[in-house]
């Protein structure tokens, strides 16, 4: 595997899955492939979970790990070429890239939209750079659009948490103060419309998400309706995609607390479990119920990163 950047990359997804489970019996199997090989992780943005997780799964395969939050003591970058440098920005990105390239096997780049535009946001501009010019496989660790080690873990949440053949998993949109990308409810669409679940997106209208990562999922704006019979809720806050109105992209076009999921949304699932990718703004988009009920796998599926991003690097060192 070179690149990592959506569902596609994985070929055929019970593999991945039997794959995942493999490492999850014995995480430190292939610990051999990663000797005097350097994972280089590359954080544009904060993190918790996606930067301890893709050490802990790097350092499993026996890589040493290189972490740089470009924004704490790196030079300032300049990502746009053509640009007179005379301003506060030292270094472009076409050097720093192939730099970076040369200390590394492999390369992780965190880098979400921008909201500044659409088209730059859609072609992922930063993490192609990376791919084209740092002459190392890459993988995304959130980009603008996707959050495929995300979507991953979640794929396997579901696998060994479901009581029917083909659940019902519904992701809903859910209140939030700011503004935030919709990489992860985009991944989540890709890996579900892949799998074998009856797949529900619901989401207040001016929020739909881009048709090539909806594809052929059930959209519902009735919330409730959407819910019924769930076996699980994933939810996430998006901002607007900018679908119907290019103009609304990337803006709050609502914070109506009655898409909140607390207990009454979870009373007419068929005793749903209740997912999201964590961090989650609490009372906002879940109440507290709600996530500490038994039914709640948000702690699984973080855990899950691990093996996700084991499964990725695993890959990447077999093909390197
Ligand atoms: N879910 C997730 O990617 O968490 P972090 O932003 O903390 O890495």
């Amino acid at each position: 595997m070179r690149t990592y950047t959506n569902v596609f990359d994985l070929g055929d997804l019970n593999a991945a899955l039997a794959e995942a489970f493999e490492i999850k019996q014995d995480r430190y199997k292939y610990e051999a492939l990663g000797k005097h090989k350097t994972c280089l992780l590359i954080f544009f943005n904060n993190s918790l979970r996606t930067r301890l997780s893709t050490q802990k799964a790097a350092r499993n395969l026996g890589m040493d790990v290189i972490v740089l939050d470009v924004n704490q003591g790196a030079w300032k970058l300049e990502t746009e070429r053509g640009v007179i440098m005379d301003g506060d920005k030292s270094e472009h990105l076409l050097e720093a890239i192939p730099v970076m390239g040369s200390y590394c096997d492999i390369i992780g780049v965190r880098s979400f939209a921008r909201f500044e535009n659409r088209e730059d946001d859609y072609t992922e501009k930063i993490l192609n750079q990376f791919i084209q010019y740092s002459g190392r496989p890459v993988f995304s660790m959130e980009a603008a659009t996707g959050h495929p080690l995300q979507a991953f873990a979640d794929l396997i949440t579901i696998e060994e948490y479901k009581k029917k053949e083909r659940p019902k998993v519904v992701l809903t949109w859910a209140p939030h103060p700011r503004a935030l990308p919709q990489a992860v409810p985009n991944s989540f669409a890709d890996f579900m419309n892949e799998a074998n679940v009856d797949f529900v997106i619901t989401h207040p209208e001016g929020y739909e998400l881009d048709p090539k990562f909806v594809r052929d999922a059930k959209v519902e704006y009735n919330q409730m309706k959407a819910f019924e019979g769930a076996d699980f809720i994933y939810a996430k806050n998006w901002a607007c995609p900018g679908v119907i109105c290019p103009e609304d992209y990337g803006k709050v076009l609502s914070k109506d607390m009655g898409w909140t999921v607390d207990e009454a949304h979870m009373a007419v699932t068929d005793n749903a479990f209740f997912m999201h990718c964590l961090p989650v703004r609490r009372n906002m988009i879940v109440t507290d119920g709600v996530i500490e009920a038994p039914t709640s796998l948000v702690i699984p599926e973080a855990a899950n990163r691990e093996i996700s991003a084991t499964v990725v690097l695993k890959r990447m060192l077999q093909a390197l």
